[in-house]
């Protein structure tokens, strides 16, 4: 059981996760604060412990087991500008990655645009999701999938996932954890609407593949060069040949 005083007590924001919504079992908590148009204060964290069909990027699913990971989102319905969408996207994994960091000592590394790795598995996920009016975006809802106590992972995946409970040899307190990365996101989350190149020079640090060769898969095309930066927007600079292309989407490996 997720003790939500515990949870409470520890939270030190002034809106993010103030209204908390806990749910035994959804379809997917991005999903539902995406939607139910009945969600709609700003900062509004709803956690299930089961998703009945978890979603991660690029129309893959987010499999966690009941009750002993995080898998929760958080909504923003102030009014934000695209190009702001991806910082945000990029704060939420540095948030992820300053509180195991800060918590449990992990080396974390973060992988564009969104993965955070421990070990070189994947401990945490992200996905990012809006609804918009006109040119703006009225909705935005960022979801995140932590691997918290869970203690094996039996099936085959792209990348290994791992577990805090895994790479810290102990099971932790959940409430301490979330509260923690919505501590780390609200300041987060300020710090962007002021100027985000502190926030990109702090994820760019814990992006181990900036020079390295690598390898982007996106839908049906595959682009080899060398990962030269991300940009003042969030978007990973390529470099191929003498150019440099700006690349959206897609998923990154070494090659
Ligand atoms: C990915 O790595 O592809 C992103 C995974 C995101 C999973 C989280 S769990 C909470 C929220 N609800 C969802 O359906 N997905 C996100």
């Amino acid at each position: 059981m997720f003790n939500i005083e515990e949870f409470d007590i520890k939270l030190d924001t002034d809106f993010i996760g103030r209204n908390f919504i806990y749910s035994d079992e959804v379809d997917s908590t991005n999903s539902l604060l995406l939607t139910k148009k009945d969600f709609n204060i700003d900062g509004t964290v709803l956690l299930a412990e089961f998703q009945r069909s978890g979603r991660g990027r690029k129309n893959r699913t987010w499999i966690s087991n009941a009750g002993q990971n995080l898998t929760f989102s958080i909504l923003l319905i102030n009014e934000i500008k695209e190009n702001k969408a991806n910082h945000i996207n990029l704060g939420a994994s540095l948030a992820v990655a300053q509180a195991l960091e800060n918590l449990y000592q992990l080396n974390v590394e973060l992988k564009w645009p969104n993965d955070v790795l421990v070990s070189k598995k994947k401990i945490s996920g992200i996905l990012i999701e809006s609804s918009s009016k006109g040119s703006k975006i009225n909705r935005l809802v960022v979801g995140i999938g932590i691997n918290v106590n869970q203690p094996n992972f039996p099936g085959k995946f792209e990348i290994q996932p791992t577990s805090i409970r895994k790479e810290f040899k102990s099971t932790v307190s959940r409430e301490k954890l979330l509260s923690e990365i919505l501590n780390n996101f609200e300041i987060i989350y300020y710090q962007l609407k002021k100027n985000a190149t502190k926030i990109l020079n702090d994820w760019r640090n814990r992006c181990k593949l900036i020079g390295e060769k690598i390898k982007i898969v996106e839908e049906d095309k595959i682009l080899n060069g060398v990962f030269e930066d991300i940009d003042e927007d969030g978007f990973l600079l390529l470099k191929v040949g003498n150019k440099i292309e700006k690349i959206y989407f897609g998923d990154v490996s070494l090659r």
